[in-house]
């Protein structure tokens, strides 16, 4: 029933975790997948395990976002999926966050997405349409613990996701946004490191979550798949949690 065949997409932060899960299956249902990652030597080996191009891209830079998409477009002639989901996380308090630190999170976190998208829209536009999937989280919608610059980015990520879907729907353009809970990637382990915890402690209470387990990377490609297939051609401003009941 999914089916990306045709589909071009462009894939941030698809180095690792949930990026690089979603290029893979993106790959697997036809799609062609351009992997776009600070990361460089991880990003090439990604692109080649799933068949896709690499590009070399800082999305907290805009040249780099417009060299991203101008290889989009040189490649495969244009972008048809924009998953927006390169992120960062810096555990801290309001006390304890550094202003550099805060800046850091929201060019990354917020402003690429502000950026990519207004890149990507006309191009979707001018080729009757196109799905824009942004990563948010469930800190999103509910908020954590230390992490408040990330709490801060992600909310906004959730309330640019309806404000996109309202603007750009009459160019039948679906903006939505995938809010996983905790998700066994890179980026857990880094939490851990930053709060001087170990990934193993962090990962112990797996078990007492709802469905006995946190995400795998899997979890959440298949709902951005779904999400950016035509299966799911009337979800737009969607804010679609995938934490197994809650995973906080
Ligand atoms: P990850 O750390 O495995 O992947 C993040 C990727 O983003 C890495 O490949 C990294 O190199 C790349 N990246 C970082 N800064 C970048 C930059 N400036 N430009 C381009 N690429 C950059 O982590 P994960 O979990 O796969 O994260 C993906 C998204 O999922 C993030 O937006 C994160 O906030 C979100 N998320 C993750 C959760 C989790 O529990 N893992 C929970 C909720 C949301």
């Amino acid at each position: 029933m999914i089916d990306l065949q045709g589909k071009r997409a462009l894939v941030t932060g698809a180095a690792s975790g949930i990026g690089r899960a979603t290029a893979a299956l993106f790959a697997e249902l036809g799609a062609q997948v351009l992997l776009a990652d600070v990361d460089s030597e991880r990003g090439e080996q990604a692109a080649k395990d799933v068949g896709g191009v690499f590009v070399r891209c800082d999305v907290s830079r805009r040249a780099d976002c417009e060299e991203a998409v101008h290889t989009a477009v040189s490649q495969f002639g244009g972008v048809d999926v924009l998953f927006n989901n390169a992120g960062i996380i810096r555990r801290s308090t309001v006390c304890e966050i550094t202003d550099d630190d805060w800046d850091l999170v929201m060019a990354v976190n917020v402003r690429a997405i502000m950026v990519l998208s207004g890149l990507v829209v006309p191009l979707m536009a001018a080729n009757g349409g196109g799905v824009i999937v942004n990563t948010g989280s469930g800190w999103g919608v509910k908020g954590g613990a230390r992490a408040i610059s990330y709490c801060a980015s992600k909310g906004a990520v959730v309330n640019m996701t309806r404000a996109m879907a309202i603007d750009h729907g009459p160019d039948n353009i679906r903006v939505v946004c995938v809010c996983p809970g905790d998700t066994n990637t890179g980026m857990l382990a880094e939490e851990a490191r930053q709060l001087g915890e170990s990934a193993d402690a962090f990962y112990a209470d797996a078990a007492d979550r709802p469905l006995g387990r946190i995400g795998t990377p899997q979890d959440i490609a298949r709902t951005v798949a779904f999400l950016a297939s035509d299966a799911a051609a009337f979800v737009s401003g969607a804010v679609v949690t995938v934490d197994g009941a809650g995973t906080a």
